[in-house]
């Protein structure tokens, strides 16, 4: 009732309050309760962002250490479990095969489903966090028709997401200690941002009490597309295609201006930051030195520099505030880490997880929520009578 708004996209429409994470898109800030990311992705730890995101403050050690016990008991996934991953073709995306499966595991643990005992809601918390980087890894091992392993509790959680993705049973695998801060940093970088789509996706799932599971499959599906999470894949596919077409960069950023069949500058632009977005910042040096340090050279490389500087520095791109966003370049820093293309999106799902189940909870303890439903304009027919099959046509 009472006046409707027009608010395509939500652009001017906050749907709540939030102690969690702080962006200024004007002058390029990001902070995590308060603490810049810059700061959190040289010092910190994920597994410390993940508690700092969801407690609000960073953990003490022995608060730590329970925190990272609590998760690694959970990683295990039930046996029979196991068995759903090769209902699906092996060819088939990772996004879709881990929606459905986070959405599943609801069916095992029914006495952690009801989001209003702080319990259980606790429980489901550890579940998936524990349980999601072992389906990723499981899923990528799947997709190459090669054993899964088991998690090794005696490792760090990143350096065992490695190892699980990347390792074969009963045979030793080094692991890089720079990879795995790496990916630890990457995880940092995606670890909240705001209300972003699949962050709101998990507040109106929960609005209606659904379950963190389902909430959390829901977050799945909306990151999964290429204007979201599904970017940085759709990254590197525009690179390799204009590699392996010989096109220019200057031909192909004239299409992206004409619009040409809608082709857009994939990892270009954001909803809320009108300039540089801090953590592409991070993330493109980072690139620089993963590539070298692993002696990747990759012309792809060289071509997303080329591309950022002539993007950067035309009207097109200038007058509208483009810039590159955090997907631009981490594409190109999983696949030097060996990471299949589709499995990058999955990724940025094991990063963002503890901003989602922290916006749940937040969410749900919040008096003031109420179940998101957004009012529409309708410009549809008034109305009109029936009329019967043989009348019409
Ligand atoms: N390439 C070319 N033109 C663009 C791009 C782009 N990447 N992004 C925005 N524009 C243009 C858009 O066509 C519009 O032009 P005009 O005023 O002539 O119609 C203008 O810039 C404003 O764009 P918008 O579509 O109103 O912006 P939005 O806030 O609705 O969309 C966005 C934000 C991220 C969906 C969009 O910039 C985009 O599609 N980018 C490419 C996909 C991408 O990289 N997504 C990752 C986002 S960041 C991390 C994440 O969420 O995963």
């Amino acid at each position: 009732t009472g006046k409707v708004t027009l608010d395509y996209g939500f652009g001017n429409t906050a749907n709540c309050e939030s102690n969690i994470t702080y962006i200024d898109g004007g002058n390029g800030i990001l902070r995590y309760r308060g603490y810049p990311i810059e700061e959190l992705a040289r010092e910190s730890t994920f597994i410390e962002v993940c508690y700092l995101l969801i407690y609000g403050e960073l953990p003490d050690a022995p608060s730590l250490e329970r925190f990272t016990h609590v998760i690694k008991r959970n990683r295990l996934l039930p046996e029979d479990f196991i068995a759903f991953f090769g209902a699906f073709p092996s060819n088939g995306h990772p996004m879709s095969v881990l929606q459905a499966g986070v959405a599943g595991l609801a069916t095992y643990y029914e006495d952690t489903l009801n989001p209003l005992d702080p319990d259980q809601l606790d429980a489901a918390t550890f579940q998936l966090l524990g349980k999601l980087p072992t389906m990723v890894s499981m899923i990528a091992k799947r997709a190459e028709g090669l054993p899964t392993l088991y998690p090794d509790s005696s490792r760090d959680l990143t350096e065992d997401f490695i190892r699980m993705t990347f390792g074969l049973p009963y045979q030793s695998y080094d692991i890089d200690p720079a990879m795995v801060r790496a990916l630890d940093t990457l995880f940092i970088l995606h670890a909240d941002h705001e209300q972003n789509c699949s962050t709101s996706t998990v507040r109106f799932v929960g609005s209606s009490h659904a379950n963190l599971y389902a909430s959390v499959a829901s977050a799945i599906g909306a990151l999964s597309g290429p204007l979201h999470g599904g970017a940085n894949e759709a990254v590197l596919r525009m690179l390799i295609q204009m590699r392996d077409t010989d096109m220019t960069v200057k031909q192909f950023v004239e299409k992206v201006k004409n619009k040409e069949e809608g082709i857009k500058l994939m990892g270009f632009g954001h909803r809320v930051y009108k300039s540089y977005d801090p953590r592409a910042a991070i993330v493109k040096e980072s690139a620089h030195e993963v590539l070298s340090r692993l002696g990747k050279a990759d012309k792809l490389l060289d071509l997303a520099t080329e591309l950022e500087e002539v993007a950067l520095s035309d009207d097109y791109f200038i007058s509208r505030n483009l810039y590159p966003n955090v997907d631009f370049y981490t594409g190109l820093i999983y696949r030097a880490m060996g990471f299949r293309m589709k499995m990058f999106t999955p990724l940025f799902a094991i990063g963002r997880l503890p901003g989602w189940i922290a916006q749940y909870r937040e969410m749900i303890k919040d008096p003031a929520t109420k179940i998101a439903r957004p009012r529409q304009v309708y410009i549809g027919e008034t109305e009109r009578h029936y009329t019967s099959l043989r009348s019409r046509g």
